[in-house]
């Protein structure tokens, strides 16, 4: 396991880690876990402010001598608390539904800082974003360009479009969150965007801005994001030909970060490569990262219930399911998962698994860990990217709290859910 508290590789690329043991207690920021554990129960959701602060801060000085806007991806985390924060550090944000775009007007976005992307956006979603008045739709079909098109047409407002090009860039991470090959939903092969471009330009309501792709998400080599690059530069260099210009370069999220013992993606480099390819370009660039500005900000506390044995087997049982952490169950993702206190040298080989009625419901398993015992806490750590936000009431379980840490100031930014708010809206 590494220790946590190590500052990363040399560029410090995007993980400085914000939990970290003070003697044998396990901290976040200037705050002892277990003194939270004890004021807000568990499971609970806790975040670092400054980590995502540094995190967003670290993007942008890798990112100084590129004209660039970076745009949180919000599906990541959508609470407000942290849009507000990334918002004022002066990020953009990419959406992807209504709700997402009702959450960045609610913090105060400017529109002109949001791109929507995804393949199944719905009239009303598409009339929203217009309203608003966003700097771009990421188109991803001919269908959805015409939909955009009638909408606009409709309710009087002109539509800002790029076009999500799928570059059929092999990303190498789970086959779940890879998106950029032909075997994909996303985006529109080269040649079809180039048709789509001719038909938008040539539609009244529609102002072409941009071109987008994403080739996926957890990506730790700085190559895929070269290629794909220099896939829509190339498509850009023929449609200037044509006579078709566009303002910014979308080259989507997915940089990678570490879990265990993964070396994060060297931020700096992509940089430096994207500037060589870009220089002498007219084109501002804008970026979609979510994971590597919260995911390490965030852990999630639980507590030991139980702790049982078959002659195969230890299983420690925590207070914590597949329904609050979907990420181990549906990707098979490691998070480290290390003792509040630490108070021993001992270690056992156990399943970490939750209270479900589901043998999919685990937080780890095969896991040499320290020997814990019923009534312990235990950290799940790096769960600040698509953990809260994939959590469900299944089991009729309400969701955990979350409490955002800024230095020794604690807040309750959401309240554990209630039974009662489990049922409130259903009829008998
Ligand atoms: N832009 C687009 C168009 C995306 O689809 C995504 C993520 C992002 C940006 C942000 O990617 P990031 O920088 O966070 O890697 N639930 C999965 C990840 C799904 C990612 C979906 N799209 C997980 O827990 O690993």
């Amino acid at each position: 396991m590494v220790a946590p508290g190590r500052a990363e590789n040399s560029s410090r690329s995007i993980a400085m880690e914000y939990f970290q043991y003070d003697s044998h207690e396990l901290r976040c920021e200037n705050v002892r876990m277990a003194e939270l554990a004890t004021r807000f129960g568990t499971p609970t959701y806790i975040y670092s402010r400054s980590a995502i602060q540094e995190n967003f801060h670290n993007v942008e000085q890798n990112l100084r001598d590129l004209r660039h806007l970076v745009c949180y991806s919000v599906k990541a985390n959508s609470h407000l608390k942290i849009l507000s924060l990334l918002r004022n550090a002066g990020a953009g944000f990419d959406i992807v539904s209504g709700g997402e775009l009702a959450r960045v007007l609610q913090v105060g976005a400017k529109p002109d800082t949001i791109v929507f992307s995804g393949v199944g956006k719905n009239a009303a979603e598409i009339d929203a974003g217009l309203s608003a008045g966003i700097l771009a739709f990421n188109v991803e079909s001919a269908g959805e360009l015409e939909a955009i098109a009638a909408r606009s047409h409709e309710i009087k407002k002109r539509a800002n479009i790029s076009i999500r090009v799928n570059p059929d860039v092999e990303a190498d991470t789970h086959p779940y969150i890879s998106t950029g090959q032909f075997i994909h939903k996303f985006g529109v092969p080269k040649k079809e965007a180039v048709q789509l471009y001719h038909r938008a330009v040539a539609m009244p309501d529609l102002r072409v801005r941009g071109i987008a792709c994403h080739i996926g998400s957890q990506i730790l080599a700085v190559e895929p994001f070269v290629q794909a690059l220099e896939e829509i530069l190339d498509l850009t260099k023929s449609l200037t030909r044509e006579g078709i210009q566009m303002e910014f370069l979308d080259l989507g999220g997915g940089y990678g970060i570490r879990y265990v013992d993964e070396k994060p993606l060297d931020l700096g480099r992509l940089a430096s490569e994207l500037k060589r390819r870009l220089a002498g370009t007219p084109y501002r660039l804008v970026l979609e990262p979510g994971r590597a500005l919260v995911g390490n900000a965030g852990a999630l506390l639980t507590r030991v219930l139980y702790v049982k044995h078959n002659r195969r087997k230890h299983f420690v049982v925590v207070d914590a399911g597949m329904n609050d952490l979907m990420r181990p169950t549906l990707y098979g993702s490691l998070h480290q998962i290390l003792p509040v206190e630490r108070r021993t040298e001992e270690t056992f080989v156990a399943d970490v698994v939750g209270p479900l009625c589901e043998t999919g419901d685990f937080l780890a398993r095969d896991r040499r860990m320290p020997r814990v015992e019923p009534g312990d806490l235990v950290a799940v750590m790096t769960v600040g990217a698509y953990g809260y936000v994939l959590s469900s009431n299944y089991n009729s379980r309400p969701r955990p709290a979350e409490v955002m840490v800024d230095g020794d100031k604690i807040e309750l930014i959401r309240p554990r859910e209630r039974p009662e708010d489990l049922m409130a809206g259903e009829v008998m």
